[in-house]
């Protein structure tokens, strides 16, 4: 192994380029030359590369977004688009990647691989934290705690005005950031996919909370849950209590924005760094991940097609604490 090239793809999130820094300062440490690919897979179809030494990432641990940019490429999903990808890895002589990303990362990492024999090793970069094989991803600490703050804002003023406010939060199709961000914000009610919450659970909890002169509610719905976005779950209830004086709220991309938070960047920093020694030891076709405080490596198939579960003792702890 001489030469590693990194990339950042699909959702950009707080600690990539922490994460960048750590893979290019091991290249470093390990004699490794190293080379950035901008814009993910759509710029190793392009030939964006860019060479990458110890100052190119002074500097940038404390800015969120990503110093390679990100991109989802739908070209990377064809045969000629991966066939011209790999031309242009050859041109540059690289002999292993790492691959910044989450999900859609991995499988087209996955493919890549398995049809290129190129080495790869993935990174979970994404604010969801929905994937198996680690604990955390890199954003997800940063992310819920941009929301918790956002929220702790809102019900100022869902209290001054006897509001009830339904915020929507990001996670495709994973509730890991609405239950934390839910739990860490007090919320009343937290709507996600993974569990089914009722649209009667949800008024009878508006209810209790009358009973007991409450006036203000926070619902967190998360983007995928199965009664609908946040508008909808909003009138749904407006439906059946035309009095409320409800208000939707959209986190949307603000969340995937922002200085990392220290705990993100710590993760990303052991993660880039454990990504380059794998592929130094002949690992591929693997990410990284921290289970349980330890580095693992776990199959991008198995990252990929296993869901990672949803904290039962967090749901137990919304039930009791709401109350
Ligand atoms: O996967 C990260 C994520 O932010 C999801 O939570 C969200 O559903 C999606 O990306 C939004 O994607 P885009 O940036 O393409 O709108």
């Amino acid at each position: 192994m001489k030469r590693i090239a990194v990339f950042t793809s699909g959702g950009d999130s707080p600690g990539m380029n922490a994460c960048i820094r750590a893979v290019v300062r091991t290249c470093v440490y390990y004699n490794l030359e190293n080379f950035g690919i901008i814009r993910g897979y759509q710029g190793m179809i392009e030939g964006n590369f860019i060479p990458m030494k110890s100052s190119s990432v002074s500097n940038i641990i404390q800015y969120g977004g990503t110093i390679l940019k990100s991109a989802r490429s739908k070209e990377f999903f064809s045969p000629e688009g991966r066939k011209k990808a790999y031309r242009n890895l050859q041109h540059h002589e690289i002999d292993g990647l790492v691959a910044i990303g989450g999900d859609g990362t991995f499988r087209g990492a996955s493919i890549f691989s398995k049809e290129t024999g190129i080495p790869v090793i993935g990174i979970p970069g994404t604010i969801d934290n929905d994937l198996y094989g680690t604990d955390f991803t890199i954003g997800y600490d940063t992310a819920i705690n941009t929301a918790v703050e956002a929220i702790d804002k809102i019900r100022n003023t869902a209290d001054s005005h006897d509001r009830i406010f339904f915020v929507e939060v990001m996670g495709r199709d994973a509730g890991f950031i609405a239950m934390e961000c839910g739990i860490g914000s007090g919320a009343e009610v937290i709507m996600v996919p993974e569990t089914i919450t009722t649209m009667q659970e949800v008024f009878d909890i508006l209810k209790q909370g009358w009973n007991r002169q409450k006036t203000s509610s926070i619902i967190i719905v998360a983007e995928g849950d199965e009664e609908g976005n946040a508008s909808m779950v909003a009138s749904k209830v407006k439906e059946k209590f035309p009095h409320i004086d409800a208000r939707v709220l959209v986190l949307g991309h603000i969340q995937r924005g922002g200085s990392p938070s220290a705990y993100d960047r710590v993760l990303a920093s052991r993660l880039g760094l454990g990504a380059v020694e794998g592929l130094i030891n002949g690992m591929t076709h693997k990410m990284v991940g921290i289970v349980n405080g330890k580095l693992t490596f776990t199959e991008f198939d198995e990252c990929v097609s296993r869901k990672k579960e949803i904290n039962q003792e967090l749901l137990r702890i919304t039930e009791i604490l709401r109350v």
